[in-house]
């Protein structure tokens, strides 16, 4: 059995919830009134403790900040027809959030701290948890490395922290896309498949470049010889090909996406036929110019499933099918939705 762990709860002397506007919410701006964080030290995981959320005190010294040893995860909790919260394949995101630590060289954080912790945070903020359709409350759980200490190595102590954020959907719009053939956002044998903070620290310069030029995002490719597709901003991307489901594989460039899996196995649930493997920038390029290419997505916890509109290759614009038309994608994105928002059967057993 689980045992029930002790939390320190000390709460917030007023809610801000009274002056928080919950039609303008932008992604990651507004956070509910409590955090939960946890403390490494001395090998083992302590001072649990629900807290107002604000900041917290450090020295400028720790090595998070000097040497980027630091991860985090994001998940959503969803408002069911009956009030009740679900919470969206926690288990995933806690499996991925130690696949990211060990990369890291940090320590894992038992499975117990993280849903209790989660657990116990959603129910003292449960009111943040929006209601409109399409909003959610999105859970930031983050690790980070706090040895006060300049040397190059792996810190003896860290802090966790679970922080918690009411929001709706982080893109508004079918997006432009921009193949990038210069820079790269992960590199072979490197920590593209943790979620770790450089990971998105080295994505911000290509991406202020290609908003220059007008675009909204980059599709990332390989770091070799830029031939080979691997994600869409900071989202999976995934092609409807000839009718099939066609996504790039799990590697060690590429996050193993909590959406990505859910779509995929919707997907197969639905009789569409799924293959995960290098995809090319040919072959998208090809796809799309001879119409056997009909839809494209971005898949994340933060983007959901966002449209892909157009295309930019090496100077030239690809215009994809209008996306209202894409049956495959949107037909899967209802069914996520409404497996979240508690609309439909949750044969999967994915809400917690
Ligand atoms: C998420 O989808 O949760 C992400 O991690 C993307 C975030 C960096 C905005």
């Amino acid at each position: 059995m689980i045992e029930t762990l002790d939390i320190n709860i000390v709460k917030a002397e007023a809610t801000r919830l009274s002056v928080t506007d919950f039609s303008q919410l932008p992604f990651g701006k507004v956070f509910t009134d409590h955090m939960f964080t946890a403390d490494y030290e001395d090998g083992e995981w302590k001072n649990l403790q629900i807290l107002p959320y604000g900041p917290i005190p450090m020295s400028p010294a720790i090595s998070a900040l000097h040497y980027g040893q630091a991860i985090f995860e994001g998940l959503k909790a969803y408002r069911q027809p009956d009030g009740k919260i679900s919470v969206f394949r926690a288990d995933k995101n806690f499996e991925r959030f130690n696949k990211s630590a060990a990369r890291m060289s940090m320590p894992s954080i038992p499975e117990e701290i993280f849903m209790q912790g989660l657990a116990a945070l959603i129910n003292i903020d449960e009111k943040w948890v929006p209601s409109q359709e399409n909003y959610a409350l999105y859970i930031r759980p983050v690790m980070f490395a706090t040895d006060p200490y300049l040397g190059v190595k792996a810190s003896d102590m860290y802090k966790f922290a679970l922080l918690t954020t009411p929001t709706g959907p982080y893109y508004s719009s079918a997006l432009k896309v921009k193949i990038e053939t210069e820079y790269t956002r992960a590199d072979e044998g490197g920590v593209g498949f943790a979620k770790t903070a450089g990971n998105y620290a080295r994505s911000l310069y290509p991406f202020e470049q290609a908003k220059k030029e007008g675009f909204d995002q980059l599709i990332w490719t390989d770091s070799i010889n830029h031939e080979y597709i691997e994600e869409a901003g900071t989202a999976n991307l995934i092609f409807v090909i000839n009718g099939k489901l066609i996504t790039p594989s799990i590697r060690s460039t590429v996050l193993d996406g909590v959406t990505r899996d859910t779509i995929i196995k919707l997907a197969k649930d639905a009789g569409v036929e799924v293959e995960e493997r290098r995809v090319s920038v040919k072959e998208v390029i090809e796809g799309i110019e001879n119409g056997s290419l009909t839809e494209a997505f971005a898949a994340g916890t933060a983007a959901t499933v966002t449209q892909i509109g157009e295309i930019g290759y090496l100077g030239n614009t690809y215009k994809l099918t209008d996306s209202s038309t894409r049956t495959i994608s949107n037909g899967i994105a209802k069914k996520l939705n409404d497996i979240r928002y508690g609309l439909a059967s949750d044969e999967f057993g994915w809400n917690w």
